[in-house]
């Protein structure tokens, strides 16, 4: 058996292959990752000596490409991590998110479907059904009407609705799950958690956006990886899973909680403007997983927070080398044009 997980060298993907590889042995993982900023081979060291490991470097934007792959490689299952992901980016450069998200999924769709894949993966985000708003106190289902309402957001709700329409047109073998948002180890250190952890480690300001007040369900990143291999395995062809922590808090609260881990006080929450179409609360409902597929949270909230501490701290080269990445690639947008803030 050979599995295909693209975007294995990004966050998720790459906690996925370690998952995956402890948990199944005797199965062949192949890696397919572009590598922009967000994904680093450094991910995988620990797998790259397993004989049942291998990575390609490759784009599927690139149809060509894709297609080639499909046919020297022959995947059993895909699981589809690869996209853009940074909300902030998408809404300065929503064209790269429009073709790795929307084109690059419909390119590994035609290849899934003319070179026979069992069973393909669509890995997405509770972004796509958009804002529930303060005053609600209601859970998105998986009948929730999508409403995405940022280009990343709408970037993965076009790729679901493709992935559904493979499955109804031509009885494509395949799944979707949409998680709510993930911690842990391999994030890349611009994200919340990381970035507020090294801020604050360092006793500079910690920067929330607009009044802090926007609520948001947080799963550590293990968690999402034992969904998506029940939804793989046993998952109901076409079918939607929504995954989530029942772990709501506003951004405020998760600063707090940080602040408070490392014994800091709120003298070091600096507020700043909002970001654009910043959604007021998103909450899932994972009762469908829990109930067809006895999945269930297994991490608590402070204790991965102290997992995702402990993993930083041992792992500051790491982070460094990242950040100097970016910081490269921010020089560079900054030079081609200087009347222009970063876009990174
Ligand atoms: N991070 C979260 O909290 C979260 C929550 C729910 C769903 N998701 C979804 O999970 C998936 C993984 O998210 P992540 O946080 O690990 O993202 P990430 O940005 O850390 O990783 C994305 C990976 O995709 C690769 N990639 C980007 N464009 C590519 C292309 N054109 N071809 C091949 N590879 C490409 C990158 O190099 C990177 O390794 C995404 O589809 C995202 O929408 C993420």
């Amino acid at each position: 058996m050979k599995i295909l997980v693209t975007g294995g060298a990004g966050f998720i993907g790459s906690n996925f292959a370690h998952y995956y590889a402890d948990k199944y042995p005797d199965r062949d993982i192949l890696i397919l990752d572009k590598l922009t900023y967000a994904g680093n081979l450094d991910n995988l060291t620990k797998l790259m000596d397993n004989p049942h490991f291998k990575f390609v470097r490759g784009d599927i934007a690139d149809k060509e490409f894709i297609e080639s792959f499909f046919e020297t490689e022959k995947p059993d299952h895909v699981v589809n991590f690869a996209a853009e992901t940074h909300v902030d980016r998408s809404i300065t450069e929503p064209s790269i998110f429009v073709m790795t998200n929307i084109v690059g999924t419909h390119n590994l769709l035609e290849a899934s479907k003319d070179f026979g894949v069992k069973r393909y993966h669509q890995v997405s985000t509770d972004e796509v059904y958009g804002d529930l708003g303060t005053d609600s106190k209601d859970y998105f289902t998986e009948k929730t009407p999508i409403a995405p309402n940022c280009p990343y957001a709408a970037s993965k709700a076009s790729a679901d609705l493709l992935v559904r329409s493979y499955f109804e047109t031509y009885q494509m073998p395949a799944t979707i799950s949409r998680c709510s948002n993930n911690y842990g180890p391999y994030q890349f250190p611009e994200k919340l958690i990381p970035y507020f952890f090294r801020l604050i480690s360092e006793d500079k300001p910690v920067p929330v956006y607009g009044d802090g007040k926007n609520v948001r369900d947080w799963l550590f990143v293990l968690d999402h990886c034992r969904a998506i291999d029940a939804v793989l395995e046993r998952g109901c062809l076409g079918d939607t899973y929504n995954v989530g922590g029942n772990n709501e808090r506003t951004n405020l609260e998760i600063t707090q909680t940080l602040l408070d881990f490392l014994g800091r006080d709120e003298s070091l929450i600096a507020f700043v403007d909002d970001r654009l179409a910043h959604d007021r609360r998103y909450a899932i409902d994972s009762s469908k997983l829990q109930r067809e597929l006895g999945w269930s949270p297994s991490v608590d909230f402070r204790e991965g927070i102290a997992k995702t501490f402990d993993w930083y701290e041992s792992h500051k080269e790491w982070a460094e080398k990242l950040m100097d990445k970016l910081e490269e690639r921010q020089h560079k947008v900054i030079s081609r044009d200087p009347q222009k803030p970063s876009r990174v």
